[in-house]
């Protein structure tokens, strides 16, 4: 059986490398980079450091407006497909790359199933919920991380398709986890352990508007330990932009981290403030205090168990959260096993294997 992955965006290349694990022996699997994200730590670094097989097809498709990027990515997946021929596609998560791996595939009849199935935050200010809902009604198959996910889905009348699988992120975390409990890793920036936040923003919503983000970026500014701010290029683009400075007060801007050096800043640090749906379940699953800068989150079992904090408009509260006393401990797993992508290809061998 051939099963063609796409991805594109980085969050998406964490997700890839358990499932390439898991199919090796199982199936064939061919690999698409839609070139959504192209810069060596955006990229390239992923694949080196997880081990995830070189793309067998790089669409170089770049930045772009929405439309721009994910039509470009549309005509470009359509000819891979048919040269291709997979028997199913494999989508990952909610960006651009997955809606147009999506509809690409479902206009040529070609099976889809979509990994990271039924989140939702219900904000339609997102382009990541528009991406979600219609990859999810477009899929044949729906792999959901979450019990709650499958709540979703049979909410829209997709249960029949659904399976609940776990979440492929727990894999690799644990697998990262381990390898540096062999190998000690130094700290980016000469912190100290335990004695620094770590930090990520890179929303539209947080940071297009040039009062929005100074605003953000003053409340961390006054935090009560250093902030490890790994900059995605959008915000370092839209700070210059708007003639904001990162590195005010107790901000230490930092370069994007390569995965296993990221999974070693949140296990030292002593809280994590984000945006990022990623590093919220990272924070929770290293059992790290996270608040999160956004209204709503799709992660919501890390805020049910008191792990994660939701700040948007009064950024007045960023600071007491962030400095607030170690949650209760907790041994829940809502995020799975480690074995989510085992099960993925189960699940795969199993509606579309010949
Ligand atoms: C995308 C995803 C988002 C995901 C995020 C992870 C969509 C709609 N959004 O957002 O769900 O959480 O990736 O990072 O698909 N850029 C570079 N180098 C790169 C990549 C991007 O400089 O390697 C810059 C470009 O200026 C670009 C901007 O970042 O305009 C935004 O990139 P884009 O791929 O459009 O979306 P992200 O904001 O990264």
């Amino acid at each position: 059986m051939r099963i063609l992955s796409v991805v594109g965006a980085r969050p998406q290349f964490v997700k890839l490398a358990p499932i390439a694990k898991a199919m090796e022996g199982r199936a064939e699997h061919i690999i698409v980079h839609t070139g959504q994200h192209y810069d060596e730590l955006m990229s390239d670094v992923f694949f080196k450091d997880l081990g995830i097989p070189a793309p067998d097809y790089n669409l170089g498709v770049g930045s772009g407006k929405h439309g721009e990027q994910t039509g470009a990515m549309l005509a470009g997946l359509e000819q891979v497909f048919e040269e291709a021929k997979p028997d199913v596609v494999l989508v990952y998560g909610d960006t651009n790359s997955t809606l147009a791996a999506a509809v690409a595939a479902v206009k040529i009849h070609i099976p889809v199933a979509h990994l990271e199935a039924g989140l939702r935050s219900f904000n339609r200010r997102m382009p990541e919920e528009h991406n979600r809902v219609l990859t999810d009604h477009a899929s044949d198959l729906l792999l959901s991380p979450t019990e709650v996910g499958m709540e979703h889905l049979a909410n829209e009348g997709l249960a029949e398709r659904s399976v609940m699988v776990g979440d492929v992120m727990t894999d690799v975390l644990y697998s990262v986890r381990e390898q540096l409990t062999e190998q000690e890793q130094p700290l980016p920036a000469g912190l100290e352990a335990g004695n620094y936040y770590v930090c990520t923003i890179h929303r539209p919503d947080n940071t297009d508007a040039p009062e929005r983000l100074r605003a953000i970026v003053d409340s961390l500014a006054i935090l009560n330990k250093p902030v490890l701010l790994l900059a995605h290029p959008r915000l370092k683009a839209l700070a210059k932009t708007h003639g904001i400075d990162l590195a005010s007060g107790s901000i230490v801007q930092n370069e994007p981290l390569a995965y296993p050096q990221l999974v070693n800043a949140v296990a030292n640090s002593a809280g994590v403030v984000t945006d990022s749906g990623g590093l919220q379940k990272e924070a929770f699953l290293l059992r790290v205090p996270c608040t999160t800068i956004r209204p709503e989150t799709e992660w919501v079992e890390t805020v049910n168990l008191g792990w994660n904090v939701l700040v948007n408009d009064d950024l007045g509260k960023l600071a007491p959260a962030v400095e607030r006393p170690t949650p209760q401990a907790t041994d829940a797993t809502p995020y799975g096993d480690g074995h989510a992508a085992q099960r993925t290809v189960e699940a795969l061998l199993a509606a579309f294997g010949k």
